[in-house]
């Protein structure tokens, strides 16, 4: 048990570059440093990359009334694509992709990594794209972010969720999409497996992380939705290989018809 701990203390500490595994507060302060200090080249423009990611997380909006329906020759029934993602606050002034960091940019459009993974599952397999969102905007700074997912996560709090699936019925198949925080899942993810019942629905979770894997995410699905299936055939996305991985991601979303 005990080396258990040292070895999830030791992921999230490689994942969030932390220098060191002492008091929380302490590891944030070291992680940020690190990360920062790796985005730093590409930090020029940050009002105006600010301004694309946050007019991003705004346009996303969650549709429960499905734009296209390319569903029906899918052996899984309907399927819901729902993910929660944030684009951090990163220059992308002469980019095309950037790898590093909590967004890719592709064609001159900023996605959140998860966000990105998302939308090639739907253009692969078709489903309905649900963008889980928060009555209130997170940061999209990163120190700013990852102490309030810090103080959300100690605090247990369940975000108020913006968007709702009005018919959560008509699917037979969630795609289940998150970006690892600390170790778990993000707040808002939890409100979101707390508002439906899936029981008789297949999950299928899929994450994009720094260095950690899901973290034991899926049994922690499992566990707030017990009468719904946890497919295994997952996928974990590393943020550094997000923008390199459409063919990837394609091959896995076929694999899930
Ligand atoms: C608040 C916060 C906490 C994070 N904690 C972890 C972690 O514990 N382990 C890890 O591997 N990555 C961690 N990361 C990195 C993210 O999982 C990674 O950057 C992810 O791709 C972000 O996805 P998004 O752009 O869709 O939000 C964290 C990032 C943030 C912002």
């Amino acid at each position: 048990m005990k080396y258990k701990i040292m070895a999830l203390c030791l992921g999230v500490m490689l994942a969030l570059g932390l220098a060191g595994c002492g008091g929380k507060e302490e590891e944030r302060t070291a992680g940020q440093k690190q990360e920062q200090a790796s985005g730093d080249g590409q930090a020029k423009n940050q009002a105006v990359a600010g301004q694309e990611a946050g007019a991003e997380q705004d346009q996303a909006v969650p549709s429960a009334e499905p734009e296209q329906d390319k569903t029906d020759d899918t052996e899984n029934g309907r399927i819901l694509i729902a993910y929660f993602s944030v684009p951090e606050d990163v220059d992308t002034s002469g980019v095309d992709a950037i790898s590093s960091a909590s967004i890719v940019v592709q064609e001159g459009e900023v996605y959140g990594n998860t966000e990105y993974v998302a939308k090639i599952v739907q253009e692969t397999i078709g489903g309905d794209l649900f963008r889980i969102k928060t009555t209130e905007d997170y940061p999209l700074d990163h120190d700013l972010l990852v102490d309030q997912a810090a103080d959300e996560q100690n605090a247990e709090l369940r975000p108020e969720l913006k968007s709702h699936i009005e018919d959560m019925g008509q699917y037979d198949t969630v795609i289940l999409g998150f970006p690892n925080w600390w170790a778990d899942l993000p707040m808002p993810v939890y409100t979101f497996l707390e508002e439906y019942d899936l029981g008789g629905k297949t999950i299928i979770p899929f994450v994009t992380h720094g260095g950690s894997g899901f973290s034991g995410t899926e049994d922690t699905i499992a566990g707030l939705q017990p009468d719904a299936a946890v497919s295994d055939n997952t996928l974990s996305l590393s943020r550094g290989d997000v923008a390199d991985s459409e063919e990837e991601v394609r091959q896995w979303a076929e694999s899930l018809r």
